[in-house]
């Protein structure tokens, strides 16, 4: 609602100019689609698709869903439309409402708005393979560069960077150490709440996720994803790391991120804000090379991330940042038939002009019409009555501190536009 869709729109505003300087156009992707889709892509053990999705029967018996998240959908999208055969990277981002059936509280809710972007790029006949490491690395770099530097032009405060590389699915790298986890946590399994108990078997990566106090000291001692990294992988680790000190951006190692989604490999990272109590993660992304292909594509990188719109908005607010300017320019005090002819005519004028202009529909008593326009927070009461249509001199009364000045018309335009 009014004022705070202004700090809405503020944003919204700022991230498309930003990414705009970073080469990224707008996609607006469908709200529903195919519960296949995000079943396939965001994995069907995860929180998102087994608990969280909204999912319903279409009249033909298919199933739909409402979107969770979005990347499927671009990905689904790039596919679609031959993106592959468009200029490479293909820069995207979109904003809008998604849906997950989680437990209401601060910061979390069922109808929540993510910003998101995504780089997809698919891989040329004799390219790919470990020479892509250091190009791949500068892209992860560079779109981390960029949230970076949309939350920098908002004045986002307390914004911490983490990151981590969670190896690619294969024997040598992050399946060998899901194994080794499975092993450490059946030995500690007692010591685990049920939550924890049920992923040893379901997702192993995410009991390093958990936030209960009681298995903090337990997690601590648990082998870690950076001693199983394979050769590449651990290269390309290194790398982004190298990217982002060149870039001047600011981040923190943190091997427990895994994220809850399953289309990840190599590079995720989560950013934090302040205000935010628990639900304090602003923004998530990662690489999801091979989701493209997993859906039907041809074999394509990609890597991206989503802030969640409503717990920025509410870390800027916190912050005093909100500035939401609702008010008006200027209120019309009319009086009598003939002033609102004038009324009318002025209110058009200064519209055209771009001012925000209330207009009383009837005519009211001036002393009424000055307390309206200072309850709507009016800087100015164009006062129009009999006198000042007898002689073309406008009363003007500023409503901070009340002075009255007669003016003209092209005189109190030019007074405005100084504001
Ligand atoms: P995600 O971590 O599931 O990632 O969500 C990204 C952000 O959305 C979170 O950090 C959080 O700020 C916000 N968010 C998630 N759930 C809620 C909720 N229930 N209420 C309020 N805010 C919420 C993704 O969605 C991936 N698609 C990001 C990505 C893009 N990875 C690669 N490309």
């Amino acid at each position: 609602m009014p004022p705070d869709t202004e700090l809405w729109n503020r944003v919204e505003a700022t991230a498309r100019e930003v990414f705009g300087t970073f080469g990224f156009g707008e996609i607006r992707p469908p709200i529903f689609e195919p519960t296949e889709l995000f079943a396939r892509s965001i994995g069907a053990d995860t929180d998102v698709v087994g608990k969280e999705m909204y999912t319903f029967e279409d009249r033909d018996n298919s199933s739909i869903s409402l979107r969770p998240e979005a990347t499927a959908s671009v990905c689904r999208a790039y596919i679609e439309h031959g993106m592959h055969a468009w200029p490479q990277p293909v820069k995207l981002y979109y904003l809008g409402p998604m849906f997950r059936r989680e437990r209401p509280q601060k910061g979390r809710y069922r109808q929540f708005y993510q910003i998101g972007a995504e780089v997809l790029e698919t891989v040329q006949p004799g390219q790919g393979g470990p020479k892509d490491i250091p190009k791949d690395a500068a892209v992860d770099a560079e779109v981390i560069e960029m949230v970076m530097a949309f939350f920098a032009r908002l004045g986002l405060e307390g914004v911490q960077l983490e990151i981590n590389s969670i190896g690619h699915a294969a024997e040598n790298c992050r399946r060998g150490y899901v194994q080794k986890l499975k092993a450490a946590l059946e030995q500690v399994k007692d010591k685990l709440g049920p939550d924890s108990q049920r992923r040893i078997e379901t997702n192993p990566l995410r009991v390093l996720d958990s936030k209960l106090e009681s298995e903090q000291a337990i997690i601590a001692g648990l082998p870690k994803i950076s001693e199983h990294l394979c050769d590449d992988c651990a290269k390309q680790y290194a790398e982004v790391k190298r990217q982002l000190d060149l870039r001047g951006v600011k981040y923190t190692e943190n091997w427990r991120l895994v994220r809850g989604l399953d289309y990840y490999m190599r590079t995720t990272f989560e950013i934090t804000a302040r205000g935010l109590g628990s639900q304090n993660a602003v923004c998530g992304g990662g690489r999801y090379d091979g989701l493209v292909e997993l859906l039907g594509g041809l074999p394509t990188k990609g890597i991206g991330f989503a802030i969640g719109e409503d717990r920025l908005i509410l870390s800027l607010q916190e912050a005093g940042k909100g500035g939401a300017e609702a008010g008006r320019d200027v209120f019309v005090a009319w009086m009598g038939e003939k002033a609102q002819t004038s009324a009318i005519a002025a209110a058009q004028r200064l519209r055209a002009a771009g001012f925000r202009v209330e207009l009383p529909p009837v005519e009211q008593k001036f002393g009424k019409a000055l307390g309206q326009a200072d309850k709507l927070g009016a800087r100015y009461a164009l006062i129009l009555g009999e006198d000042e249509i007898a002689t073309g001199q406008w009363t003007v009364k500023t409503l901070a501190d009340g002075a009255q000045a007669k003016m003209s018309e092209s005189e109190f335009l030019e007074k405005l536009k100084r504001l």
